[in-house]
């Protein structure tokens, strides 16, 4: 028997309910935030990620799904959405629109990752990116977006980590201090941090071994490397969360699995998922200031972010499978020919109808329009037929009424 690959999920009719939940929340705060969509295609080359999320991240090293086609190029499975977003806008010129130009995506995700639970080698995000905003308040919009997603999902448990990792300026300085450090200690570093203090020290930080992370608490600090500009907007945004009542920690071993960020950066993480005590970061963003210009396009300030769409719905409550209006039931000599064309009307009225495919006997039709929840059933036989009536029966209350063919939408509406 064929299995899904590992690290995926089926998403079954059950649980389809949440996933549509979320997708339309979405897509309504979208529009309130004046987002538009935008759909990339779920492979890029694979140097855009290179050049984007970094050759020393942890997802390029480790976790691409990566192959040559037939014509020996090479193929990324997107692991994030940022860079095929900034690649469309740079490929489109889209920076000579007026801006700030919002652009939000749903779509899946590719990590090669040890799966566990809230893990997935395919995951699907909800991301949201804004080009064109230099300015602190580009950074509470896009909170703000994030967290009103989360309220208008009904999660609220969720606290927001934010620090600045600075500009390419002040990050130069930091990561010469790091590697220093990192030199001093370089010993009792796992084989990974070893590798990150020689290209890209600040990965260390992202490191996920605790005896690293036990070391970097000693570490020298990134606030006190930022440069005048990096720590006045810093302060900005902080002032301008707190004045528009948004709480958040600075947490400043937050610096993110990805190169383009500049500046601020930020992580919504749940707090005792599942009552057991542990938390979940759910989505995670920030600004990235050089990314369209590094691959291409003219100097645009962005900032966006990402939410897990596969760690929210383990958050979400039961949503309500939408019930079926009426089952069409065919009796006597009365073939499905004569009730087909019918469920073909009541659906164009907007009605959710079923009728007999499996040619059950009378009374298994009613146990099936019983078993898929049907309001009614709206029965047919031979002398119905001739006289264009329907006996159209309420199953929660067991009233009975003759209806003429021509008023059956009018009164399954009317409910
Ligand atoms: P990210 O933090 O890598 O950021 O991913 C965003 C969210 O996706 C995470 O917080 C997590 O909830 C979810 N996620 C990530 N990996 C997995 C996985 N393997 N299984 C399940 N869920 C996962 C980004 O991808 C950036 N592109 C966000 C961004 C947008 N920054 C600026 N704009």
């Amino acid at each position: 028997m064929y299995q899904k690959p590992k690290g995926t999920r089926d998403i079954l009719p059950d649980v389809s309910p949440k996933w549509q939940k979320m997708e339309s929340v979405a897509r309504d705060l979208a529009k309130q935030f004046g987002y538009e969509e935008i759909r990339t295609p779920i492979f890029e080359d694979t140097s855009l990620f290179l050049r984007s999320v970094g050759e020393s991240s942890d997802i390029v090293s480790k976790e691409m799904y990566t192959f040559e086609d037939k014509s020996g190029r090479s193929i990324t499975l997107r692991p994030e959405g940022t860079a095929g977003v900034v690649r469309a806008f740079v490929e489109y010129g889209m920076f000579n629109d007026p801006l700030p130009q919002k652009m939000f995506y749903i779509g899946s995700n590719f990590r090669y990752e040890k799966p566990q639970a809230g893990r997935y080698r395919e995951h699907a995000q909800f991301g949201a990116e804004c080009f064109g905003v230099d300015t602190p308040w580009g950074e509470l919009e896009s909170i703000d977006f994030a967290m009103t997603y989360l309220k208008n999902l009904g999660i609220n448990k969720v606290e927001l980590h934010i620090n600045s990792i600075g500009c390419p300026d002040c990050r130069a300085k930091y990561n010469q201090a790091l590697k220093e450090f990192a030199e001093k200690h370089i010993d009792k570093l796992c084989g990974d941090c070893k590798r990150r203090a020689k290209v890209n020290p600040l990965r260390m930080l992202d490191c996920k071994v605790p005896e690293c992370q036990e070391i970097y608490k000693n570490a020298p600090k990134l606030a006190d490397y930022l440069c005048e500009d990096c720590k006045k907007h810093f302060a900005e945004v902080q002032k301008l969360l707190k004045e528009n009542g948004i709480n958040f920690v600075v947490d400043p071993q937050l610096v993110r699995g990805f190169d383009y960020y500049t500046k601020t950066v930020f992580e919504f993480t749940c707090l005792d998922i599942d009552g057991t005590g542990k938390s979940l970061a759910v989505g995670g963003g920030g600004r990235y200031n050089n990314l369209v210009e590094e691959i291409g396009g003219k100097p645009t300030s962005c900032v966006g972010f990402g939410m897990g769409l596969d760690r929210l719905i383990m958050l979400l409550s039961e949503q309500k499978k939408e019930s079926v209006d009426a089952f069409l039931m065919n009796v006597g000599n009365v073939g499905i020919d004569k009730i087909y064309p019918i469920a073909h009307q009541l659906r164009e009225q907007g009605l959710k109808v079923e009728c007999n495919l499996n040619n059950r006997s009378f009374k298994a039709q009613f146990k099936f329009a019983d078993k898929i929840g049907a309001k009614y059933v709206c029965i047919l036989g031979d002398e119905d037929l001739k006289n264009g009536e329907w006996t159209v029966k309420n199953l929660a209350t067991g009233v009975e009424k003759r209806v003429k063919e021509q008023n059956l939408a009018i009164t399954l509406l009317n409910k």
